[in-house]
C-alpha cells in the first residue's frame, strides 16, 4: 500500500500576503531554473487586496502550477523550443461566492489567479482525474504536484480549477481576501 503523505507545514500562517510577491518570486524561479526558454507575461490588477495565507505555501502552489505549464511546453515543442507562452493574470471577482465542502455559508472568492500555457492540452481522459494522487504522464512525474495545490488552497479556503484545449491550458485558482470587516472593541 502507497501512503500519501504531504510535506505540509504542521504551522499554517495566515498573514495578509500580497498575491504579487507570491507570483512574481514563483516566476523568478522558473525563469532562473527550468523555464528558461518560456516568455512570461503578467497581466497584474495592483488594486488587489491581500490574502490571508501563508507566503510559502503559495509560492509552493504557482510554482507547481507554472512548473506543469513549463513541462507541457518544452514536451511539445522538444524539436523548437521557441514559442512557449506563459501568462500570469490575477484579477478582482467579487461576485464569485461559493459553498465549499464542510462551510456553512457560501463563501466569498473573489481573487482570481490564472496561469495559461500554449502547451498542448490536457489529453480528455485525463481530464477527471487530473487531480488524483500518482495521476502522471511524465517518466519522472510523482503524480502529487496537482493534489499538493489543490489541499493547499483548500486550506486557504479557496478553489482551483482547470479548463483545457488542445494549444492552451488554463488552470484557475479563486481565493478569499482578507477581511475588511473593521475591529471590533477597544
Ligand atoms: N498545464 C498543463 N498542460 C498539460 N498537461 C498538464 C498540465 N498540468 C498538468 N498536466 C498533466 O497533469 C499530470 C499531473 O500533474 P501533477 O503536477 O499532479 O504531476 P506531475 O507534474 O506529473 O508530477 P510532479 O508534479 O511530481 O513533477 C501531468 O503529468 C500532466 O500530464
Ligand atoms: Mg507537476
Amino acid at each position: 500500500m502507497r501512503w500519501l503523505s504531504f510535506p505540509v507545514k504542521k504551522k499554517f500562517n495566515r498573514n495578509p500576503v500580497n498575491i504579487h510577491e507570491i507570483l512574481d518570486r514563483a516566476h523568478q524561479i522558473a525563469e532562473n531554473g527550468f523555464a528558461k526558454t518560456i516568455d512570461f507575461t503578467t497581466f497584474y490588477d495592483p488594486s488587489l487586496p491581500p490574502v490571508p495565507g501563508d507566503q510559502d505555501l503559495l509560492i509552493q502552489v504557482f510554482l507547481n502550477l507554472v512548473k506543469n505549464a513549463s513541462e507541457a511546453i518544452t514536451d511539445a515543442t522538444r524539436e523548437d523550443e521557441n514559442g512557449g507562452e506563459i501568462t500570469l493574470t490575477t484579477a478582482y471577482r467579487p461576485g464569485i461566492r461559493l459553498s465549499l465542502s464542510g462551510e456553512q455559508a457560501p463563501q466569498n472568492l473573489p481573487l482570481l489567479v490564472e496561469i495559461t500555457d500554449n502547451g498542448p492540452g490536457i489529453p480528455q481522459d485525463l481530464q477527471e482525474h487530473l487531480f488524483e494522487p500518482f495521476m502522471t504522464t511524465k517518466p519522472h512525474g510523482s503524480g502529487l504536484g496537482l493534489p499538493l495545490c489543490a489541499k493547499i488552497i483548500a486550506d486557504h479556503g479557496g478553489m482551483i480549477d482547470f479548463e483545457s484545449t488542445p494549444g492552451q491550458s488554463v488552470f484557475r485558482v479563486l481565493l478569499p481576501i482578507a477581511s475588511e470587516k473593521p475591529e471590533t472593541g477597544a
